[in-house]
């Protein structure tokens, strides 16, 4: 996609698509105004008839006829003035990047971006992010190639802010549509050998360290809840480690764990087959780490960042792990199996220990953990549980101004009893109420005393039937929020 910024008469510019912006309750006035008289009223007779005002997320198209250069014009909805925000320039970019969809190769935004910080930025990433198709395995629909141009008419963003911001748009989405496709590719394609392999290349060409093991250095570091786990399937394990190092001085070490479970079939503990359907996407965590190292490979941040996942099937072969078994993890720590469906925090049981073992500062972990969280938060919330009040809150921050919706649950104390083991030192499934949290408590365990935040995204990582501001499938939920997190000064 290219994006360009031009000054022209907005009656003259030929594109496929004109997007004009309106306040929520907003006059039709100024440039609208000028194109709707040379439409002869199309515009606020459509708005008027669409009772459209100017809302978020709502939009008048017409089409021009030939009275205007453009073909199309899209009058977008920019929600209340006082609420405006990068956030709002974000989701009118792919609001606009949908309604854009089969029918415009070129776009040309006229409404005044302001050159406030990221304004710019966060409306391109809404085009680039608005724009995502998984259509890979279609062989015979024409596939939708997508925008082709994009420009700025007259908006008052100025050429050198303009360079840096479309950089780091273009950072930011490619990461995140990487992430997405990861996640939607299908299990027979992306399995932990595969996602290790995909992992190699984003080190190769990040100029990341990468370190991967198998089943014999797993065996060999006494990483007893990853290998437990995948015991069920013939398709062997990986755990991978990589890092980025900063070229100057350290200011501090950061582990970011994704729970990267390629299939969960639920193991012995066999899910119903409704149940099993989507879940290719348990390896949502792991896909935001690698689009996270894939993103921070192009930025230059004072901090070292490890990512690491714990990649395996969960499957219910003849080997597999079961109910009443006993598991020892990486800190030595040991587990009590009461449900083999209940294998994210066991296999993230090491991955932590892991990041203890490395001194990270601060831990961030993001895992499709429990069914319990999308209970609680509904399908487009992620659920934020810690240790550290000050690392809640920064990351809390963080997905504000990346434009994902994070909730915080509590640790409530009186619910850590659910998960004593009378046999080991914890068992991995408490009661039905308050899953999200007892599994939270689980993870607790093997951090130590290293500020810690976990992201249950087990709702909008993976969103069926699509959301307002999500394409159907994955989303690469967390790439923009972690990445914002680990930017911040
Ligand atoms: N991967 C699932 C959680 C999940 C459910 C993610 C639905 C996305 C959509 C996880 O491994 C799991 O199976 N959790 C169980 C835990 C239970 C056995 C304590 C669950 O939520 O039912
Ligand atoms: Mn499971
Ligand atoms: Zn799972």
């Amino acid at each position: 996609m290219d994006f360009k910024l031009s000054v022209e008469d907005i009656l003259q510019i030929k594109c496929d698509l004109l997007v004009l912006g309106r306040f929520e309750g907003e006059a039709i006035k100024g440039l609208i105004k000028k194109v709707d008289d040379a439409l002869a009223g199309a515009l606020s007779r459509n708005s008027r008839e669409e009772k459209f005002s100017g809302e978020l997320g709502k939009g008048v198209m017409i089409n021009t006829l030939g009275k205007i250069g453009a073909k199309r014009v899209l009058l977008a909805g920019l929600g209340k003035k006082p609420k405006f925000s990068s956030d709002v320039l974000r989701k009118v970019g792919i609001f606009t990047a949908k309604r854009a969809k089969l029918i415009s190769e070129e776009i040309a935004f006229s409404f005044p971006v302001n050159g406030k910080k990221g304004n710019t930025s966060a409306l391109i990433e809404g085009v680039m992010l608005g724009n995502y198709e998984f259509n890979k395995y279609k062989t015979n629909d024409k596939k939708w190639e997508g925008i082709k141009n994009v420009q700025f008419v007259s908006s008052g963003i100025r050429e050198t802010n303009f360079k840096e911001e479309l950089k780091f748009a273009n950072i930011i989405s490619e990461s995140t549509n990487f992430a997405r496709d990861l996640v939607n590719e299908p299990p027979v394609f992306l399995t932990p050998t595969k996602l290790s392999e995909i992992a190699q290349e984003v080190a190769n060409k990040g100029k990341l360290e990468c370190i991967i093991f198998g089943r014999e250095e797993l065996k060999k570091k006494g990483m007893g809840g990853l290998l437990a786990v995948s015991s069920g399937s013939d398709e062997p394990p990986r755990f991978i480690h990589l890092t980025y190092k900063p070229k100057g001085s350290i200011r501090k070490t950061v582990a970011i764990v994704g729970k990267g479970i390629t299939f969960d079939s639920g193991g012995l503990c066999i899910k119903p087959r409704d149940s099993m359907r989507t879940m290719k996407g348990d390896m949502s965590g792991a896909a935001c780490v690698l689009g996270v190292m894939k993103a921070i490979s192009r930025l230059s941040l004072p901090i070292k960042v490890h990512g690491l996942i714990s990649a395996t099937e969960n499957m219910p072969g003849g080997r597999a792990y079961k109910p009443d078994d006993v598991i020892r993890a990486l800190n030595g720590k040991t587990i009590e199996v009461i449900d083999t469906d209940a294998e994210g925090r066991i296999v993230l049981s090491d991955a932590l220990s892991y990041a203890v073992e490395l001194k990270a500062d601060e831990i961030v972990d993001l895992a499709t953990l429990t069914g319990a969280c999308i209970v609680a938060l509904g399908d487009y919330t992620a659920g934020l549980m810690g240790n550290d009040e000050r690392l809640i809150n920064r990351i809390i921050k963080a997905a504000k101004l990346a434009g994902e919706k994070i909730w915080q649950l509590p640790m409530d104390d009186e619910l850590r009893k659910d998960i004593e083991s009378d046999i080991a030192d914890v068992k991995n499934v408490g009661s039905r109420w308050g899953g999200a949290i007892t599994a939270a408590m689980f993870l607790e365990k093997f951090v130590g005393d290293t500020p810690w935040v976990h992201l249950d995204i087990a709702g909008p990582a993976f969103i069926e039937k699509g959301g307002d501001w999500y394409p159907k499938g994955g989303t690469g939920f967390g790439v923009r929020t972690i990445v914002k997190y680990l930017l911040e000064r």
